[in-house]
């Protein structure tokens, strides 16, 4: 039995942290799971993009699970924040888009989790916020560092220190999510845009995330040199070849990830 659904079809995995009935909050046993899963799918050569979700209609995740939070101590309280970091962080790294579909709540760990992924898309319906500091904790899954980032100093300060979640809309306006789609739409809109990505050629997919990711903490000319460096690399691969030949041949490209 295992707390992340998995399925795998052309060259998408779908992951599906499925604890309905608490609103898919995760438990040490849930991210455990997901470790586990997102690991497999990174390592998996048929799996080109992933989507992660959340089962039922109400949540994605509504947080770390309160009742373990309860009674964690200095030591464990440490442990559970960097068991929750590196999960993130693999999801982040891990060499192929992760695309969180939001089909609810996103709140506390569910939203950094989300923020972890390569993109949002979120249903008309889902809430996102980080209300630790109404339990008297903080982010504890990068969310302090993630959510600045994403949206600037002074709107993360507000969504921390307030707790309040916000609307899908609003996190569109200030690049919390990608995009918006209706109520119940979130997965299928997902997997429609892993599916496009998926058809590319890998290596350029993750070396462009690679780019986009390690040279937003650089200086720009520093930033440039390693997107060059990336481009002279791409220039090794059967892919570019493959693609390129497609190209000129007038058909689609079958790129194996060489
Ligand atoms: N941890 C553990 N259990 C949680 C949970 C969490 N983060 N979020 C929801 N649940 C459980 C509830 O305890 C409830 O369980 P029960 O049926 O056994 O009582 C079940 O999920 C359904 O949640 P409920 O609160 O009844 O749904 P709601 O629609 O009234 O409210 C929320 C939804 C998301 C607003 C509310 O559940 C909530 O505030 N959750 C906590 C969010 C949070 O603070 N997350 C950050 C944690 S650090």
């Amino acid at each position: 039995m295992s707390f992340v659904r998995k399925e795998v079809s052309d060259g998408v995995a779908i992951l599906t942290i499925d604890r309905p009935d608490k609103l898919n909050a995760l438990s040490s046993e849930v991210l455990a799971d997901l470790d586990r899963a997102v690991s497999e799918a990174g390592k998996n050569p048929q799996v080109r993009a992933v989507v992660l979700t959340g089962a039922g209609p109400k949540a994605f995740v509504a947080g770390a699970d309160i009742a373990e939070l309860s009674k964690l101590t200095p030591v464990t309280g440490r442990e559970h924040a960097r068991m929750g970091q590196a999960i993130t962080t693999r999801i982040e790294t891990l060499g192929k888009p992760v695309i969180a579909a939001i089909n609810g709540f996103a709140l506390g760990g569910g939203c950094e989790l989300a923020m972890a992924c390569t993109m949002r898309i979120a249903s008309i319906n889902a809430k996102l916020g980080q209300p630790e500091v109404k339990l008297g904790i903080l982010p504890g899954f990068g969310g302090t560092q993630r959510l600045a980032r994403l949206v600037g100093k002074g709107k993360a300060m507000e969504m921390c220190l307030t707790g309040d979640p916000i609307p899908a809309e609003e996190a569109l306006r200030i690049g919390l999510v990608d995009r918006v789609v209706a109520e119940g739409k979130a997965l299928e809109a997902s997997v429609e845009v892993a599916r496009k990505i998926a058809a590319n050629g890998p290596l350029a997919v993750a070396f462009t995330m690679e780019a986009i990711h390690h040279g937003l903490d650089m200086a720009l000319e520093d930033g440039l040199e390693f997107e060059a460096a990336l481009f002279g690399v791409c220039a090794s691969t059967q892919d570019m070849r493959e693609g390129m030949a497609a190209f000129l041949e007038k058909r689609p490209a079958k790129f194996q990830g060489r």
